[in-house]
């Protein structure tokens, strides 16, 4: 399937890692970004498609070289090897790996041609479509960065093959979102379906949905914060868990406070059936702290997505203090 998104297409097949020949530029030079822990033959086969000169860059796998340090190098490593604004970036590997160097693309040169071939679930459904790009700053995530699309990206489940099962699970959890959010079809094969045997199409409905939102709101002005369903607790609870919880997995326990009680119940036997949390112990001041700073948008009341039956979402404007009793419902506190 292809799909087209803001100016770029989005090649979802099988096997098209074998044939990104037929997408990347064959006559341009062409840095290949990927971490330490993406199997390193898939980096390898990309740069055997890009122009003379090409060179692979290996950076240090997690969320910690989303900083200043390593998009300096990319950008060193570039203008050394003497790339010019007709050369490209091609990142090969997950949301951290396709943030960061699709940042170093928007900015080398006032902005050269970006590639990404996302290799984990997350990134699949998620990260690699709809232009945002970004590093972290000041232990405050994505704080700097730009809408910055790419000119194609490639999907090949094949990929997912070496990808750990937590890190799969983290990526079904995003792609339950959407589901959960806007399409009542993808959330049944959750539901009744076995989603290990349907990862095709659920990277297809997710894109989907997610292309079909940024095509409308691209610069999150409204309806694009549908994305955001789960994410205004999940992410409170990300930061306070340090590392210990996927992004994933964050999410899967801030949709629960956000859905009636028939639909959480649903949910979370889904959520069971998938190795994900539906709760966690936490220290919940903390994670409201982390809730407020996150929203950054200095109204009294926050825009929150529901959800009362599966694929459809409502906003409502809610005060931060029901938000926390949310998160109480679904945070064993430390502190109560
Ligand atoms: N730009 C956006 O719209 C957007 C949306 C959601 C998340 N994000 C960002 O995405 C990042 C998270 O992305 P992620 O979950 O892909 O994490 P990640 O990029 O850290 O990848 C997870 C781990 O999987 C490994 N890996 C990647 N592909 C593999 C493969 N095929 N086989 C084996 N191991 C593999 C990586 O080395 C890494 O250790 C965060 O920084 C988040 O902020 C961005």
């Amino acid at each position: 399937m292809i799909i087209e998104a803001n100016g770029y297409d989005i090649i979802i097949e099988k096997g098209c890692l074998d044939r990104a020949g037929d997408y990347l530029p064959a006559d341009r030079k062409t840095l290949v970004v990927t971490d330490s822990g993406v199997p390193a033959e898939y980096a390898k086969k990309v740069l055997s498609f890009c122009g003379e000169g090409s060179l692979i860059k290996t950076i240090p796998q997690g969320e910690e070289s989303k900083n200043f340090d390593i998009l300096r190098d990319l950008l060193k490593t570039m203008l050394d090897a003497g790339f010019t604004r007709r050369d490209c970036v091609t990142a090969v590997g997950g949301g951290v790996v396709g943030d960061l160097s699709g940042f170093a693309a928007s900015i080398y040169m006032r902005g050269i041609d970006f590639y990404n071939i996302p290799t984990t679930l997350l990134s699949q459904v998620d990260s690699s479509v709809g232009g945002k790009t970004a590093i972290d700053f000041e232990g405050v995530k994505n704080i700097v960065g730009a809408f910055y699309p790419p000119k194609h990206v490639l999907i090949d489940e094949n990929v997912l093959s070496t990808l750990p099962l937590r890190q799969l699970n983290n990526g079904l959890a995003e792609a339950l979102k959407m589901g959960m959010t806007s399409d009542s079809e993808l959330f049944e094969i959750f539901e009744n379906g076995n989603p290990y045997e349907s990862i095709e199409a659920i990277i297809e409905k997710s894109l989907l949905i997610k292309t079909d939102v940024v095509n409308k709101d691209e610069k999150e002005q409204g309806l694009r914060r549908v994305l955001n369903f789960g994410h205004t607790i999940g992410h409170g609870i990300e930061a306070e868990q340090a590392g210990a919880l996927y992004h994933g997995e964050c999410v899967a326990i801030g949709m629960i406070p956000m859905c009636s009680s028939e639909t959480a119940g649903r949910l979370k036997t889904i959520l069971a059936k998938l190795g994900l949390p539906s709760s966690c112990e936490g220290d919940v001041e903390k994670i409201y702290e982390a809730m407020l700073h996150d929203k950054k948008s200095g109204k009294e009341s926050i825009t929150a997505v529901f959800v009362d039956e599966p694929g459809l979402f409502r906003f409502e404007e809610v005060s931060p203090d029901s938000l926390k009793e949310k998160i109480r419902t679904v945070v064993r506190g430390k502190n109560q």
